[in-house]
């Protein structure tokens, strides 16, 4: 079985977040199977319908640890960044004690957003009528509210998004009471212990200039599943990450973890080729880690890849049930960014990710339009995408059925031709 275990997960752990999130047995969404042999991808209507969009909103978005960036993009005291997720404008701002915090954006006064874009700044200060806010949230002053009677600065601050730093990657949570993410990645912690995370530096951000119309899930999916590469990577991936060699590791936590070895042992240096490392090895991994390709994706929207010479992330913001946003973040070892053939060398993969991402962005806009056909339906899957599996159950586990106690299947019935 091309499946393994990646240790004494906690298990338990796992099962206490779900239950917290999840809603009563008797609403829940279609189960989902993970086992290959048996397993399905989620019912088309789970990729085109507002509806159940909504609900993904409600019940996992707005309830579980979402990726938005990494810490390095802030490194200093006064550094910031905004992002606009699920309509939300957020600051992300690395404050007065260096801790890094996630604060909305809209000001206290009437709604505007008080900053936009990147920078570094002391005060955050709202254009309109230039309340002042210190990094930390808290007003600091407010021209002629002076004179507004009852008007009290001192309990005015711009609320606050509960966020941690897990590897240096920043997420964020809009529930108040979801339990931590740390423990529910402990298992996760292990496995990347030697590409130094929390070191890595942000080097380029790669902007998708292009209307992204797919479903998030689907952008999941197709960053998980090795088995493409026979068909969409054919002549790109295929010959240096065959997709039969790929592993699948067992779920011990909210996340899937695929490994995906070179075919040839001893990695060859030619850059011109994705994947293949341009870059010094990182020093601290071993014979296997410098031999694969790992893919990581924390539920529901972390998409991690590390290779044996640096990292890649994507920011993807969901915007409905047909569309995202992405950015591609390549994050590299500090002594890496400092060599001086550095600029050649990532621009050299930035290239060669291109090609790949051009490949991807004709699938994806081709199956989102397939999955509104009446005749579209939950394929079985194949070993190699056991990925997909455990992220529908994941998905199905969370949201409750939009027709209440009726079975999953009804969302897959076809329209009369
Ligand atoms: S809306 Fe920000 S100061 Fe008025
Ligand atoms: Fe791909």
């Amino acid at each position: 079985m091309p499946s393994r275990n990646i240790g004494r997960g906690p298990r338990g752990r796992t099962k206490a977040v779900a239950s917290r999130t999840t809603p009563p047995a008797a609403k829940r969404a279609p189960r989902v199977r993970t086992r290959t042999g048996h397993a399905r991808g989620l019912p088309p209507t789970y990729y085109t319908s507002p509806e159940i969009y909504a609900l993904e909103v409600e019940w996992i978005f707005r309830r579980e640890w979402l990726c938005l960036g990494r810490a390095d993009e802030i490194g200093t005291s006064g550094d910031y960044l905004t992002l606009d997720l699920l309509g939300e404008p957020l600051i992300i701002v690395r404050d007065a004690a260096s801790a890094v915090r996630v604060l909305s954006a809209i000001c206290r006064h009437r709604g505007m957003p008080v900053t936009s874009g990147a920078g570094h700044a002391r005060t955050l200060v709202c254009p309109y009528h230039n309340w002042t806010y210190a990094l930390d949230g808290r007003l600091l002053g407010a021209p002629e509210m002076n004179h507004t009677p009852g008007f009290d600065g001192s309990q005015c601050r711009l609320p606050a998004i509960r966020s941690e730093v897990w590897e240096g990657f920043i997420f964020v949570n809009f529930d108040a009471a979801a339990p931590p993410l740390g423990p529910a990645l402990a298992p996760l912690t292990a496995l990347v212990r030697n590409y130094d995370l929390t070191a890595m530096k942000t080097v380029r951000t790669v902007p998708f200039d292009m209307e992204c119309a797919w479903n998030w899930k689907l952008m999941c999916e197709n960053f998980m599943e090795p088995y493409h590469h026979v068909g969409t990577h054919r002549k790109s991936l295929e010959p240096h990450l065959p997709a039969r060699l790929a592993v699948t590791l067992d779920p011990v936590g909210p996340f899937s973890v695929v490994h995906m070895p070179y075919r040839t042992r001893g990695a060859s240096a030619d850059g011109d080729r994705w994947g293949m490392p341009p870059f010094p090895e990182i020093g601290r991994l071993t014979a296997d880690e410098r031999r694969r390709v790992t893919l990581l994706h924390v539920f529901p929207l972390g998409l991690i890849t590390l290779l044996s010479d640096h990292v890649e992330f994507y920011r993807v913001f969901p915007e409905g049930p047909g569309r995202i946003r992405l950015e591609k973040l390549i994050c590299v070892p500090p002594e890496t960014a400092a060599r001086p053939t550095f600029d050649r060398e990532v621009g050299r993969l930035i290239d060669g990710f291109l090609t790949i991402r051009d490949e991807d962005v004709a699938i994806c806009r081709a199956v989102q339009r397939g999955l509104v056909s009446r005749f579209a339906e939950p394929g079985r899957l194949c070993h190699l995408e056991e990925a997909i599996g455990q992220f529908a159950r994941y998905v199905a586990g969370r949201i409750p059925d939009p027709r209440g106690r009726r079975r999953a299947a009804s969302l897959t019935r076809r329209a009369p031709a």
